[in-house]
């Protein structure tokens, strides 16, 4: 049977990497009818995945901005989606306030952790080449979710922080096995830029906006935002995006590399459990990077987004 996703392309390149992908696995729906061939595995290659593509671009309706009511059915019924990101003013104008887009889409549907891997690519040149991180972010409480992409004053922060080491300390009292130990966050950056080794089997805790920070930061040493892929898992939903924004700055150019939008969305058919299907795309995805031949800017090539998507093809 046949598996009904939501698609929402979003801003900026948004629409451009989701053609990158649907592309990708419409060629692996015609290849998978063909005889398949004896250098592949027996697998077939056709993604039982039909794309139902709906915008959450804010809407007026009774005087207020809400989200489109056919994009919240359309996730509500097909329980997943992948999503491009949207422009910091896409907000909902609510009463008196905005706000955000993205944190309405997560309350809206409980999706409480943001789930993001970090993994080298086999063979293509980083300084590290064996990175291999998983950030996870709380999305829908905590004190950065209602005042994302914005400026958090130096008080604040400094509030928050002492409220959260203290949890901190309160809890590792609770488990005398873990040994616990505390830093700061530009020590730990200066450290992971430097030398990650003795961070390779920590585990780290610590406040929403720090995340994002180290989040970006592990990207750079894979290769950059193009690369980082992410989940919003939830109860009744999940949506999967990637970790970047609607990069405006090159949008409309063919410049974009959709391999981060392309990685969400294998992650999605992990979540239901297609992983063959996820492991095809992503080899064909992986050893384009390594070969270098067909790259984007952002990784140092001089491909187009077609140029690179093209090349995906072939190898499916
Ligand atoms: P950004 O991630 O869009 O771009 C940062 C830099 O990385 C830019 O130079 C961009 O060209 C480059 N870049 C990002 N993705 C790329 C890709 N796939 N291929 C090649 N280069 C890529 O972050 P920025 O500029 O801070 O934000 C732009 C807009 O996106 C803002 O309106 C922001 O609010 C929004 N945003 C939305 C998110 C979401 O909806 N989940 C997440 C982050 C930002
Ligand atoms: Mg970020």
């Amino acid at each position: 049977g046949k598996y009904t996703v939501t698609l929402i392309p979003g801003d900026g390149i948004g629409p451009e990497i989701s053609e990158s992908v649907k592309a990708i696995y419409r060629a692996a729906n015609v290849r998978g009818d063909a005889p398949v061939s004896s250098c592949v595995s027996d697998v077939p290659i056709k993604v039982p995945i039909q794309w139902e593509e709906v915008s959450v671009n804010p809407v007026l309706k009774e005087g207020k901005t809400v989200i489109p009511d056919d994009a919240v059915q359309s996730i509500r019924k097909n329980t997943v989606a992948l999503k491009g990101a949207h422009d910091r003013w896409q907000h909902l104008v609510l009463g008196k306030g905005h706000v955000s887009l993205n944190l309405t889409l997560r309350r809206t549907f409980k999706l409480f952790a943001n789930v993001r891997p970090c993994v080298s690519i086999e063979g293509f040149k980083t300084p590290y080449d064996d990175v291999d991180t998983v950030l996870i972010r709380e999305n829908t409480e905590g004190e950065y979710s209602g005042i994302e992409h914005e400026e958090l004053t130096l008080g604040f922060r400094k509030m928050s922080d002492g409220m959260f080491l203290s949890a901190c300390r309160q809890v590792a009292k609770d488990f005398p096995d873990v040994t616990y130990d505390e830093d700061l966050l530009d020590r730990v950056c200066l450290q992971i830029v430097q030398n990650p080794k003795p961070y390779a089997d920590r585990v780290m805790v610590m406040p929403n906006l720090y995340g994002d920070i180290l989040s970006d930061m592990c990207a750079g040493l894979i290769g950059g935002l193009g690369l980082t892929p992410s989940g919003n898992i939830g109860r009744d939903a999940s949506i999967f995006e990637a970790v970047h924004g609607s990069a405006p700055d090159i949008a409309g150019k063919g410049l974009a590399n959709p391999t981060a939008l392309l990685l969400s969305s294998l992650m999605m058919l992990r979540h239901m459990n297609l992983n063959e299907h996820a492991d095809k795309i992503q080899k064909a995805a992986l050893t384009t990077i390594a070969e270098g031949k067909a790259i984007t800017g952002d990784l140092g090539g001089k491909a187009s987004t077609q140029e690179y998507t093209a090349a995906i093809i072939g190898k499916l």
